[in-house]
């Protein structure tokens, strides 16, 4: 296929490890379609699962590099320690995900396109009687997934609904990157899709600006980037947190702070002002349009920021090995 969708195409192998109750196994490459569960396994009734997306990207001088796989392997730690599943060491972690993206190196396609790689953590016990406690076996695999340039059909500003009566998931949950997470944005989303012909839903509890159902918000006003300060209610994208620091990098003044429905509306409002989504896929898609109590809202101009590009440029140098890593976010392979 000349353009497969995002995450559609598989490696052959994956790398995989189980957890009997007591120790982790020794790695093994496998095929990456050979999973097999029993039909009660706790991951299937009680969404015992959580899991990672990072890159691996290929340099012109043929080298291939992880993107801050170290955040990554964290926060996917931090996924299972709050989900109650085994621990992960992640040093164990980080050598599996390197290991898989060095059988792979050769199929790692050069720039704008890269390795996306989907570690993913499992609860595996079959017993449906643990509704409320945790599974003890588990099943820890990392799959590959070569993707395309995200902006192939050309840049575009995105139309978000704001959202400020629902929520993406429980608040206490917000900072799990877990499936049950996008399973309770799912219908929402598509909703908003149908009826205002958004691409995004901006979900914002009670009116405190948050995420959409699989990136960050970041509202760039002028130079200042202002985005809502971490806690345990959304996602500590990687992404988020290389845009803001290369934006203090390049002199811009980042604020993180609680935003409000009212003041967002207030900001987008002013030329210039512009609005972002923030994540591994897209790195940083331009939003050109919110839709608030059916009413339509242009951010700025309507069109592409400039600093929008300007910052997702500075990241995918950094990525695609045309700026120095000053701040060692790329391991090789
Ligand atoms: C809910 C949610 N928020 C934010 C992000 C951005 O995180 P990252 O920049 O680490 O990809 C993602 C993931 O892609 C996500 O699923």
């Amino acid at each position: 296929m000349a353009n497969p969708a995002f995450g559609s195409v598989f490696m052959p192998e994956m790398s995989i490890t189980w957890f009997d109750g007591s120790s982790w196994s020794a790695p093994e490459m496998v095929p990456s379609d050979s999973i097999q569960l029993h039909p009660g396994a706790h991951v299937l009734h009680y969404a015992s699962t959580c899991f990672e997306g990072l890159k691996a990207f290929r340099h012109a001088d043929g080298s291939v590099k992880v993107f801050r796989i170290d955040r990554n392997v964290a926060r996917m730690a931090q996924s299972g320690r709050l989900l109650a599943l085994p621990d992960l060491d992640e040093a164990f972690v980080t050598g599996m995900i390197m290991d898989i993206v060095r059988q792979y190196k050769d199929e790692v396609p050069t720039a704008p396109s890269s390795m996306y790689i989907r570690p993913t953590l499992i609860g595996t016990e079959p017993i449906i009687g643990k509704a409320a406690a945790p599974s003890d076996s588990a099943c820890f695999y990392v799959l590959l997934s070569p993707v395309g340039d995200y902006f192939a059909g050309g840049d575009r500003a995105l139309r978000i609904l704001v959202e400020d009566e629902g929520m993406r998931c429980a608040p206490h949950n917000g900072m799990i990157k877990s499936g049950g997470n996008y399973a309770s944005s799912l219908l929402p989303t598509m909703r908003a899709k149908e009826k205002y012909n958004v691409d995004q839903v901006l979900f914002c509890p009670g009116g405190d600006v948050q995420e959409t159902g699989a990136a960050n918000f970041l509202l760039i006003d002028g130079d200042e980037v202002i985005t809502r300060d971490l806690d345990e209610s959304f996602l500590h994208g990687v992404t988020r947190d290389s845009i803001l620091q290369i934006a203090r990098d390049q002199g811009l003044k980042v604020t993180e702070r609680k935003l409000s429905v009212e003041e967002l509306l207030e900001r987008i409002a002013k030329p210039g002002c512009e609005a972002a989504l923030s994540g591994t896929a897209a790195v940083l898609a331009p939003v050109g349009t919110m839709i608030y109590k059916g009413e339509e809202h242009k951010v700025g101009n309507g069109e592409v920021g400039e600093t929008t590009v300007k910052l997702r440029k500075a990241l995918n140098d950094i990525q695609w090995g045309n700026a120095e890593d000053i701040h060692g976010w790329l391991t090789e392979v």
